[in-house]
């Protein structure tokens, strides 16, 4: 069998039997699936039931997207923020569409038995320039696995670097053991997009202060029982970026990064 060779290579008859293979594999797997936790525990291969997946969407009334490239995603069906350079949508992916998971050092894979609607926040580096493909940020398995870590961990003062979705800034506001917040963006245009679609989803008896700074810049100056980076492009952030936050947090007991296990 000629797997692993570009497409144009194969011949039709070819092409046909491993198209009938790689949907026997869906079907297989999907007979497999199980409802949605978000507590539950990771797996390599885990397939999960769509019906039970339901991403918090902070824009409810946009209507969906099948396109996966930003750039092509119709008006009707994004919000951009003020300075243009964020854009909010809502993804349908199909059936059997595999997505990646990590834990720790491993990875992994979820697929869903049914279409499945995520949230995606898209970055632009120019004011008017096109998006980058890649999502900055979505509401996928592999935020919850990843970010989830860290939330665990939150309690007293806990200080939040990165808003993203909002998604780990929800998560610490409904633990009880967190009796203030506050968090760190760096992005003024971002906030003013996303945290007024989030403030409603936070428990209204934690304070919550918001910070529009760069958090390697202020991080000495804060005090609290704990802060969580996700500040990071790429899982597991930048080494050397990481140990700067963590050495100059004088003033707060511990720090978590994204893509680590724990302290
Ligand atoms: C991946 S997103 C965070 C996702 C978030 N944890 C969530 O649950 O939705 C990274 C965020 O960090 C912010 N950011 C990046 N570098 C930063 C920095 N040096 N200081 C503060 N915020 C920063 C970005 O603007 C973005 O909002």
């Amino acid at each position: 069998m000629m797997v692993g060779l570009p497409d144009f290579l194969l011949d039709e008859d070819t092409r046909k039997r491993l198209e009938e293979m790689r949907q026997r594999g869906i079907e297989d797997r999907c007979r497999t699936a199980v409802p949605w936790d978000p507590e539950m525990p990771w797996k390599k291969h885990l397939t999960i039931q769509a019906s039970t997946y339901r991403p918090l969407s902070l824009f409810p009334k946009l209507p969906v997207t099948e396109c996966i490239d930003p750039n092509r995603i119709s008006e009707e069906q994004r919000v951009v923020s003020e300075d243009r350079r964020w854009l909010y949508c809502t993804k349908r992916l199909p059936r059997g569409a595999s997505l990646m998971t990590t834990y720790g050092r491993q990875r992994g894979t979820v697929m869903f038995d049914g279409p499945v609607e995520i949230p995606v926040l898209h970055y632009s580096h120019e004011d008017e320039g096109r998006w980058v493909r890649a999502p900055f940020m979505s509401l996928a398995p592999m935020e919850y696995f990843s970010l989830r870590i860290g939330t665990r961990l939150a309690r007293g003062h806990t200080i939040v670097a990165g808003l993203g979705l909002g998604h780990q800034l929800i998560e610490v506001s409904r633990r009880k053991q967190v009796k203030s917040i506050t968090l760190v963006e760096k992005s003024q245009a971002l906030v003013d997009f996303i945290l007024p679609r989030v403030r409603p989803h936070l428990r209204p008896d934690v304070p919550l202060s918001v910070i529009v700074q760069d958090v390697e810049q202020v991080i000495s100056k804060l005090t609290g029982d704990v802060a969580l980076i996700d500040i990071y492009p790429v899982y597991n952030g930048h080494r050397s970026q990481k140990e700067r936050i963590s050495s100059f947090a004088f003033g707060i007991k511990k720090v978590w990064h994204w893509g680590t296990m724990g302290w």
